[in-house]
């Protein structure tokens, strides 16, 4: 393994996982771990990354001189490489001199391990404040920019390297390259990691786990769910049941695609909870966004704790694990655990014993969504499941615009099913992060088909385009498409007669109507 020590960086995830990428596993800890801890997990390379903190800042994070002194080679980055430099007798001065973006860096020792292979002028990314003007001793100068005489230094008898850059964002045109070179050259590692690997590190480490003990998942229909009860499957087979609760706010064949191609695919225990009418009851007569969403979000728990309840009343073994799909980004705290946190199971309506506490199995928790996607097909998983766009938990019911009936749903889900065909055909999935289809519901338009005139609702298309969903922008997809998809639209699903395009960025507008 690679350690990446996190100093508050919001790139710390980004090293692992171009680290990953160099086919190297590597995982992130925090600063604050003793350096005997991360020397105890072996690693065969230690990255320190950047971070907010001046190096003479009160407060701002340190290293303890032992990590340098271990034997394994380490690289700093920015914030990393700055301490690198302080801790080991160079200078760093706040000269008031910042270097922010994009910026020209000329490589003085082109041979180097690092630089070699790479042009003697390259664009890096900066974010720095500080300089080094003075590396410690028995390193050498490798590069530097118009503002920073010292802007990388190489050690190659004590593998120790640095950079003040940020090579793990991709405008450093070369940085991939560098962090290769110090991987494979500095410290001499194999690069034969895969995805594959992760499977099988994962099973081992939930078999150890879980032991002979159950584990429940509720699966959402959602890729992360589905991707880590695949791989909790794999690892303890039966001992894992999952649960699906169809609120009947689902997309055209999403229930089938979990009760079928999932199950198919893995072979797992499926629970599915039809409470498609308890949900529709609930909701009756509601239009209010919140009020929906909160109705939902209730019901949800309670049917998912009932089922929860129905599976540790069976007989077996004892249920200790609750198996969750959370994500690298989803980890709120920087340093990823070791997916061992206790948590206590919502108190419920059906009555689980107040003392019940479940163990997290989150195998997902170092991962990127697009190496869950990877790990999803390592498992066998179909591309139906496993390259699925976001999806909200509540489902259609935020995409009808007034109150939601059974007859809405449907008509719903005809128009978003014929959307999503079209979309698919045009080979547009891949550059259109998600496409909500939403039904105003309580709009009526006058229009004419045949030679009567029809009264109808209006379908709103909100195609969007976005990296995490945080902004996004309306996609600019091509007409042809659009009229397909429009003519389709208000020739098949009844009581439809007009489809509308949302160009609306986020902000202002959600991506969701509600
Ligand atoms: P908004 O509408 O806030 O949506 O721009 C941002 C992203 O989140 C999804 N979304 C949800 N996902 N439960 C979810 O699991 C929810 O309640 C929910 N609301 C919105 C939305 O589809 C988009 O990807």
């Amino acid at each position: 393994v690679v350690l990446v020590v996190d100093f508050g960086a919001q790139y710390a995830q980004l090293i692992a996982r171009r680290v990953r990428e160099a086919r190297v596993y590597s995982e992130v800890v925090p600063s604050t771990m003793p350096v005997a801890e991360m020397l105890a997990k072996n690693p065969k390379a230690i990255i320190l990354s950047g971070g907010p903190s001046s190096v003479y800042a009160d407060g701002a994070p340190s290293v303890d001189r032992a990590l340098f002194e271990a034997g394994v080679p380490v690289f700093g980055m920015c914030y990393g490489f700055q301490l690198m430099a302080t801790t080991l007798g160079g200078t760093v001065d706040n000269t008031g001199a910042r270097e922010y973006g994009r910026t020209p860096l000329a490589v003085s020792r082109p041979g180097s391990t690092l630089f070699e292979g790479t042009p003697a002028e390259q664009s890096v990314w900066m974010s720095h404040g500080d300089a080094c003007s003075a590396a410690p001793e028995g390193f050498t100068v490798t590069a530097s920019t118009d503002v920073v005489p010292v802007a990388a230094f190489e050690n190659d008898e004590k593998k120790l390297y640095g950079v003040q850059y940020h090579p793990e964002v991709m405008h450093s045109t070369h940085g991939q390259q560098v962090l290769e070179h110090f991987l494979y050259r500095g410290a001499g590692i194999e690069p034969t990691w895969t995805p594959g690997n992760i499977v099988e590190e994962q099973v081992a480490a939930i078999r150890a786990q879980v032991g002979d003990k159950r584990a429940i998942c509720g699966l959402s229909g959602g890729v992360d769910s589905a991707v880590a009860a695949a791989l909790v499957q794999k690892a303890i087979g039966s001992q894992l049941t999952c649960v699906y609760v169809d609120h009947g706010l689902m997309r055209k064949g999403e229930t089938e695609q979990v009760e079928k191609d999932f199950v198919a695919a893995t072979g797992a225990n499926l629970k599915v909870v039809d409470a498609s009418e308890r949900f529709l009851n609930a909701l009756a007569g509601v239009s209010d966004p919140e009020t929906k969403r909160k109705i939902i979000g209730r019901e949800f728990i309670r049917v998912f704790e009932q089922a929860q309840l129905e599976i540790l009343q069976e007989e077996g073994p004892e249920v200790a694990f609750l198996v969750q799909g959370t994500l690298y980004p989803d980890v709120v705290e920087s340093g990823g655990g070791e997916g061992t946190a206790n948590i206590k199971s919502h108190h419920n309506v059906g009555g689980l014993p107040d003392d019940i506490e479940f163990q997290l199995v989150e195998p997902l928790r170092q991962l990127f969504k697009d190496e869950v996607r990877l790990v999803g097909s390592e498992l066998g998983l179909p591309d139906v499941i496993v390259q699925r766009q976001p999806f909200p938990g509540p489902g259609l019911g935020i995409r009808i615009v007034g109150e939601i009936t059974k007859e809405r749903l449907d008509l719903l889900r005809e128009a978003d099913a014929i959307a999503r065909q079209e979309l698919t055909a045009a080979g547009l999935d891949a550059e259109i992060w998600q496409c909500p289809v939403v039904l105003l519901a309580d709009v009526r338009s006058v229009g004419v088909q045949g030679d009567g005139r029809t009264y109808g609702h209006p379908i709103v298309l909100r195609p969007v385009s976005s990296e995490d969903a945080m902004t996004a922008d309306w996609t600019r997809m091509p007409y042809d498409v659009l009229a397909k998809i429009s003519t389709r639209i208000t020739n098949e699903v009844a009581d439809v007669n007009r489809v509308v395009l949302d160009v609306t960025s986020k902000p202002p507008g959600t991506i969701e109507w509600e």
